[in-house]
C-alpha cells in the first residue's frame, strides 16, 4: 500500500525542539494547501474518502488520533502520536482519521488546492475506482 511513515529530523536544543519542512525537500510535493483539525469531539471519525490525484502528509503536531487506510485490498491502521512523525498517503487511498484525543491538532499538508471533483467520497465507487469492485 502507497503510505509510510517519515520521521522528520528534529532541531532539538536546550530550549527545546524544532522541526522543519520545505516543499520538494523533506516534503516530497509542492506545497499548495495546509489546513488542521482540532476540537475533534470524541468518538468522530473523518475522513471517509479517497482523492483521485491528490497527495497529502499527515502531522499529529499535538495530541494523538489514528489513521484507518485502504487500497481495496488491504487495510492499515496507523497511530500518530509524535509531532515529529509524518504519514504520507498517495493518491487513490480511502481514509478515515479517529480515536482522536481531546487535545489533538492533525496538520495536512497538501499536494493541490481545494478541488471537489478530486474526491471519491462513496466507497463502493472508490473500489470502482480504482478496478477493484467484485
Ligand atoms: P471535509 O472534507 O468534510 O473534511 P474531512 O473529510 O477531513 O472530514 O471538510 C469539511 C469542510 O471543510 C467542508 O465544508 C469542506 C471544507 N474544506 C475546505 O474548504 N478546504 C479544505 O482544504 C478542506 C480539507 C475542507
Amino acid at each position: 500500500m502507497n503510505f509510510k511513515i517519515i520521521r522528520f529530523q528534529e532541531h532539538g536544543d536546550p530550549r527545546g525542539q524544532l522541526v522543519a519542512l520545505e516543499e520538494n525537500k523533506e516534503i516530497p510535493f509542492k506545497i499548495k494547501r495546509v489546513y488542521f483539525m482540532y476540537d475533534t469531539l470524541k468518538d468522530v471519525v473523518r475522513g471517509h474518502h479517497a482523492h483521485k490525484s491528490l497527495e497529502q502528509i499527515l502531522f499529529c503536531v499535538h495530541g494523538s488520533c489514528r489513521i484507518h487506510l485502504d487500497d481495496g485490498t488491504e487495510t492499515a491502521e496507523i497511530l500518530l502520536d509524535k509531532p515529529y512523525e509524518g504519514l504520507y498517503i498517495a493518491n487513490n487511498l480511502w481514509r478515515e482519521m479517529y480515536d482522536f484525543s481531546e487535545d489533538a491538532v492533525l496538520l495536512v499538508l497538501a499536494s493541490e488546492l481545494y478541488d471537489e471533483s478530486d474526491y471519491i467520497r462513496d466507497y463502493d465507487e472508490f473500489l470502482k475506482f480504482i478496478g477493484k469492485k467484485k
